[in-house]
């Protein structure tokens, strides 16, 4: 892909990755993606910030190709995939300075090995005048990583947001189309961000008062009414979870499938919504994005050897990792001897700090008392969202 003009002074480069597939060798993507990089021409200086994924810096290099002097070369983010190609960009631009935060010249030291003497470390809020343009920095951290940082470019009102409020988008079309990117987005935020659920509320209050009329992120498509994504991102991290219960499940021999269809009815009829997943073939990222605003998570799992299914075992990893807003928490089941499905689930999902609802455990093939408990659990999850006020 070409570089593409944004507005006069901001040109989107970078790489559209149309084919890659997983990303940190875990999560998928299903739309791709793009590594986005941003060249800002002052009328006295030019500046590029951040670069590529290493496998497509010969995208990059190629774009740079009409770009005869660089003076500033800003790295928001220490990751890889877009910090991995700035010791050729310095190569190619011996005359560049590398502006960057102190947290993140100390991770690109680390990771990339480059020169003291190429750095300038910048403050929160410092500016950095490229004549008529001027580019105001603004810590956002733990977005998701210590250094991450955005960049205010002010005579334009435009923002530069790093991975904050990104997408695995790869598309061929600049901007963003609200009811296209909106999935991709959410999924993205469960995914990467939602463990930093607090920082990013802070990041979004700090972020209050000033005018952005476009945000321009390190993934996926540039948002030209960025109102949306914002106040996306407000509800996802900072609003009440919703009346809902996910329930990702395994069976081997139909027991604990008879437990979940009773409590799915028995939910169902009590007015919460319910989102399935059978694991055997579900999407970690369609369930990491079921838990953006479940308020209940219900395991359902059969023994293996004296333990829970090991499949239950990585996404009660996963949902403790990614930490949603859950309230409530249960397991149920069906065990032929072994009896430590509770202890080993409990504390890969303590993490969540939620209300553990008395689980339901049937030895064997469920019979008309375990599904009167399965009835149970449904009344104490309905009561319990009615009185968080969610029902
Ligand atoms: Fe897109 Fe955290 O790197």
């Amino acid at each position: 892909m070409n570089a593409r003009p944004i507005m006069p002074s901001i040109t989107l480069m970078g790489a559209v990755d149309w084919d890659r597939k997983l990303f940190d060798s875990l999560i998928p993507l299903p739309e791709g993606t793009s590594y986005n990089a941003y060249l800002v021409r002052g009328s006295e200086k030019t500046a590029l910030v951040d670069t590529v994924d290493p496998a497509k810096l010969d995208v990059l290099m190629a774009q740079l190709d009409t770009v005869d002097h660089l003076d500033y070369l800003v790295a928001q983010h220490a990751e890889q995939d877009h910090s991995g190609s700035i010791p050729a960009v310095l190569a190619r631009y011996p005359e560049a300075i590398l502006v960057t935060n102190p947290k993140a010249k100390e991770l690109l030291q680390e990771h990339l090995d480059i020169p003291d003497d190429r750095f300038r470390t910048v403050a929160d809020g410092e500016t950095l005048s490229l004549g008529d343009k001027t580019l105001r920095f603004i810590y956002l951290p733990w977005v998701h990583w210590p250094e991450t940082m955005g960049t205010y470019i002010e005579e334009d009102h435009v923002l530069l947001s790093c991975d904050f409020l990104g997408s695995h988008r790869a598309q061929s079309g600049v901007f963003a189309e609200r009811h296209i990117v909106m999935h991709g987005a959410k999924r993205y935020y469960a995914e990467i961000m939602m463990p930093f659920r607090g920082f990013i509320v802070k990041n979004l209050d700090k972020l209050t008062g000033l005018q952005i009329d476009m945000i321009c992120p390190s993934h996926g498509p540039v948002y030209k009414e960025p109102a949306f994504i914002l106040d996306a991102y407000r509800e996802w991290a900072g609003g009440p979870p919703h009346n809902k219960v996910v329930i990702p499940f395994i069976s081997m021999h139909g027991s604990t499938l008879k437990m979940v269809d009773r409590l799915t009815a028995a939910l169902a009829d009590r007015g919460v919504t319910v989102e399935r997943f059978d694991l055997t073939t579900a999407d970690l990222g369609d369930i990491a994005m079921s838990l953006v605003d479940a308020a209940t998570i219900v395991i359902g799992t059969p023994a293996v050897l004296t333990g829970p299914h090991p499949k239950t075992i990585e996404i009660a990893y996963l949902a403790g990792a990614l930490r949603p807003k859950t309230k409530f928490v249960s397991i149920i089941g069906s065990f032929g001897w072994g009896q430590r499905i509770i202890d080993v689930l409990g504390g890969l999902i303590a993490p969540l700090k939620a209300e553990l609802l008395t689980p339901v455990l049937a030895k064997g093939d469920p019979r008309a008392a375990d599904m009167q408990a399965i009835d149970a659990l449904a009344d104490t999850i309905a009561a319990k969202h009615h009185e968080a006020g969610l029902l």
